[in-house]
C-alpha cells in the first residue's frame, strides 16, 4: 500500500491494519477510494463480500499502478528542469569567456567603422584613422596593442570634428555682459572689445593673443569666462603652470598604454567644439628643464602662422587650432619667455582700491555668496561701514579673493545663526570681530614714525604692491664696510653700493664728517629678511636711509618713495606704479615720491590716485629737502 500514500495517509494505513472485520475493511476502504459514479455504481451491483474485496482489490492496485506513473513523471520532470537550469546557467558563462575573449567585438568594430565613415573629420584624418581600424582587426582583441589602438579610435572619433559654434557678433550685448559680470576695469573691457570688433569683422585675420596680467584674485580668469559668455562661444580653462614636459602639450607618442593627447587636444574634446575659447592660465609658470622645452611648444600654438596645421603626437595628425581664441593670463610678465610674450596683446590689471574693492563686494560678492549660501530669501544685513571694516582692517591683498573668502565666512555664521539661536545674525563695525576673529596686525606697525635710518620704499611683486622698508645704522669700530642683509637680490646690492657712493661724493653738502666713512662700517638691512627682493628701484629710497644714518637727520615717514638712482643724482622711471600707488595707499601713506620720466603713467591711473599726493622728482635733491627731518624731530 506504499504507493498509495496519496489515498491512504500513514495514519489509514494503521488504522486498516487493525480492522479484522472484511466488512468494516470494505467500508473503511470504499470511504477513501475517491470513486466516480460509475465506479461506484459497479461495486454497489457486486453480490457477495469477496466479490466485493476482489473489486475493491482490483480497483487499489490500478490506483497504485496510476501513482507509480504519476511519480515518474514528476521525477523526469523535475530532472528535465534541473538540467535546463544547468545548461542556462553554463551559457551564461560561455556568453562572458567569449565577451573576455573578445568573440562578440564583430558588433562593436562595425559601431566603430560606421562611426568613422559618418565622422566629419578632414580627410587626411580619415584615411589615418582608417589605417589604424584596419590594423585593429588584424590584432588579437586580448593583446595589448588591441587595447592602444582602440583607445586611439575612440579618442580621435570624440573630437568634435566640423562642430564649430556661431559667434555672436553683437558688440553692445557683448558690452552689457562684461559691464554685469564685472565691476570697474573700464579700460580693461575697452580694449576687450576694439579687440572683439576686430575680430568680428574679420574672422581670420591674425589678432594677437590677449594675456591679462596682474596679481591674483583681480577677476583675470573670470573675465576670460566673460568674454566666452559675450560672444557665445564653449569655454575651456587650461592651466599650464607647472608644465615641465612637453608632452603635455603636444600629446604623448601612441607607443604605450595610458598615453594620452596633449592639454590643447583635451581642451578641444572638453570644449565639444573646434573654435572655443580657450584661457590659458598661469603662463608665466610654465617650467623648463631636461624634459623639454614646453614654452617652445606653446610658441607653436600661439603662433596664427602655424597653428592650423598643429601636429599633436598623440593623434599622429594635424589639427587645425587656427580657430580658437586664446586668452592667457599672468601674474609676472617679467617671467614669460620672450618670444612668447612677443605674440601677445598684454593687457595689465592692476589691484583695486579699497572703494572698489567695496563695490565689488556688494554688486558681486555677496550676491553670489549668498546664492551659493540658498539665503536668497533672507536679508543679510552687512553694513557699508561693517564692509568697510572688513576690507581695511582684513584683507592686504590686491584683487578680493580674501574678501569672498571672509564674505563667505560671514554667511556660514548667519546660516549658523538661524540655525542655533533662531535669529537673523546682524553684522555690524563692532561685532565683525566676533565673527572673523581679531583682525592681523598692520604689516609694518612702526611705519608711521620718523626715525633716523628708516626710510618707506615701495615694491612691486606679482602678488601686487608692498611698502618696503630699508633700514640703515652706523656700527662702530668699523673700517667703512657696507654690509647689506634681508635676502638682497644683486641690483638691488648694487644699488645701495651706488647709494652708499652718492652719499660719500657728497659729504660735504649734506656736512657728513669725512672721518665717519673709516671708523664705522654700515649695515643695510630690509626686511622681512626671509623674502627675496631685487630690482633697482629702491634707489633713492636706500639714499634717503643711508643718508638719514650719516646725518642724524630722521626720515618723514609720512613719504613712501619708489625711483631708480644714477651715480649723478639722476632718478630714473620705475615699474609697476599703479601697484605701489595701491599699496601705499593702503598702508595710509599719502605723500607719494615717484620719478618723473613715470608721468605719462598717472594719466590713466583714474580712481587711483585719489586721496593721495603724488611728487614727481628728476633730481635726488629734491627730495632730500624734503624726506631729511631737522635733527631730534625723530617721534
Ligand atoms: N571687477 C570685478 N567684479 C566682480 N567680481 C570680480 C572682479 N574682480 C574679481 N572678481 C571676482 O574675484 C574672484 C577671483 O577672480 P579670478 O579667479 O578671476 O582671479 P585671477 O585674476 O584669475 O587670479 P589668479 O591670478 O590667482 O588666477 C572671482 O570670483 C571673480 O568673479
Ligand atoms: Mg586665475
Amino acid at each position: 500500500m506504499s504507493n498509495s500514500g496519496r489515498i491512504f495517509g500513514p495514519d489509514s494505513q494503521v488504522m486498516l491494519s487493525q480492522i479484522k472485520d472484511p466488512e468494516k475493511i470494505v467500508d473503511f476502504t470504499l470511504s477513501h477510494l475517491s470513486l466516480n459514479v460509475e465506479e461506484a455504481q459497479k461495486l454497489l451491483e457486486k453480490k457477495s463480500l469477496n466479490e466485493l474485496l476482489d473489486e475493491i482489490y482490483l480497483e487499489l492496485s490500478k490506483k497504485i499502478e496510476i501513482n507509480k506513473v504519476q511519480e515518474k513523471i514528476q521525477l523526469n520532470a523535475r530532472e528535465s528542469i534541473n538540467k535546463s537550469q544547468r545548461e542556462y546557467y553554463l551559457r551564461e558563462q560561455l556568453k562572458a569567456i567569449q565577451k573576455e575573449l573578445g568573440d562578440d567585438v564583430d558588433s562593436d568594430m562595425d559601431l566603430v567603422r560606421i562611426k568613422i565613415d559618418k565622422s566629419l573629420m578632414p580627410e587626411e584624418a580619415k584615411s589615418e584613422a582608417l589605417k589604424q581600424f584596419k590594423r585593429l582587426e588584424k590584432i588579437p582583441p586580448d593583446s595589448m596593442e588591441h587595447t592602444v589602438l582602440r583607445n586611439y579610435l575612440d579618442w580621435i572619433l570624440a573630437l568634435p570634428w566640423g562642430k564649430f559654434t556661431t559667434d555672436k557678433l553683437d558688440i553692445l550685448n557683448a558690452k552689457k555682459i562684461l559691464d554685469k559680470d564685472h565691476f570697474g576695469l573700464d579700460d580693461i573691457k575697452e580694449r576687450v572689445l576694439d579687440f572683439l570688433s576686430v575680430k568680428s569683422l574679420k574672422t581670420d585675420c591674425n589678432t594677437p593673443i590677449l594675456c591679462f596680467v596682474g596679481p591674483p584674485g583681480v577677476g583675470k580668469t573670470s573675465l576670460g569666462q566673460s568674454i566666452a559668455r559675450s560672444i557665445g562661444r564653449n569655454f575651456c580653462r587650461l592651466s599650464v603652470g607647472g608644465i615641465h614636459d612637453e608632452s603635455e602639450i603636444r600629446g604623448h607618442r601612441r607607443t604605450y598604454v595610458g598615453s594620452m593627447p596633449g592639454r590643447f587636444i583635451q581642451s578641444i574634446r572638453k570644449a565639444g567644439s573646434c573654435n572655443p575659447l580657450i584661457m590659458i592660465d598661469e603662463i608665466d609658470k610654465v617650467g623648463n628643464d631636461h624634459r623639454g622645452d614646453p614654452a617652445s611648444a606653446l610658441l607653436e600654438v600661439l603662433d596664427p602662422e602655424q597653428n592650423n596645421t598643429f601636429y599633436d603626437n598623440y593623434l599622429g595628425i594635424n589639427f587645425d587650432l587656427s580657430k580658437v581664441l586664446f586668452i592667457t593670463t599672468a601674474n609676472d610678465l617679467s617671467t614669460i619667455p620672450g618670444p612668447l610674450r612677443d605674440r601677445m596683446e598684454v593687457i595689465e590689471i592692476s589691484g583695486y582700491t579699497q572703494n572698489e574693492k567695496i563695490e565689488i563686494a556688494k554688486r558681486h560678492l555677496i550676491p553670489k555668496s549668498i546664492k551659493n549660501y540658498g539665503l536668497e530669501t533672507y536679508k543679510i544685513n552687512l553694513s557699508d561701514k561693517a564692509l568697510e571694516v572688513i576690507v581695511k582692517k582684513y584683507t592686504r591683498e590686491a584683487g578680493v579673493r580674501q574678501l569672498e573668502r571672509l564674505i563667505q565666512k560671514l554667511c556660514a555664521k548667519f546660516v549658523r545663526g538661524l540655525l542655533e539661536q533662531k535669529k537673523e545674525l546682524l553684522f555690524e563695525p563692532e561685532n565683525i570681530s566676533k565673527y572673523l576673529g581679531t583682525p592681523p596686525p598692520p604689516q609694518h606697525a612702526s611705519l608711521h614714525k620718523h626715525r633716523i635710518g628708516v626710510s618707506n620704499g615701495l615694491a612691486w611683486t606679482p602678488y601686487g604692491g608692498e611698502v618696503l622698508q630699508v633700514e640703515a645704522i652706523l656700527v662702530p669700530e668699523g673700517k667703512g664696510k657696507l654690509i647689506l642683509t634681508g635676502q638682497l637680490g644683486s641690483v638691488m646690492k648694487e644699488s645701495a653700493q651706488a647709494a652708499l657712493t652718492y652719499a660719500r661724493a657728497h659729504a660735504n653738502k649734506f656736512k657728513i664728517p669725512k672721518k665717519i666713512f673709516s671708523t664705522y662700517d654700515l649695515h643695510i638691512h630690509v626686511p622681512a629678511g626671509a623674502v627675496p627682493k631685487d630690482g633697482p628701484s629702491a634707489g633713492i629710497t636706500l639714499l634717503s636711509a643711508i643718508l638719514s644714518a650719516l646725518t642724524l637727520r630722521p626720515v618723514n615717514s609720512d613719504y613712501a618713495m619708489t625711483g631708480e638712482l644714477t651715480l649723478q643724482g639722476e632718478i630714473l622711471a620705475i615699474g609697476g606704479l599703479k601697484e605701489k600707488i595701491l599699496a601705499a595707499k593702503q598702508e595710509g601713506l599719502k605723500n607719494i615720491i615717484i620719478p618723473k620720466p613715470n608721468a605719462a603713467d598717472l594719466t590713466n591711473l583714474g580712481e587711483i590716485k585719489k586721496g593721495v599726493n603724488i611728487i614727481l622728482v628728476e633730481d635726488v635733491n629734491e627730495i632730500l629737502d624734503v624726506v631729511l627731518m631737522a635733527k631730534e624731530t625723530q617721534t
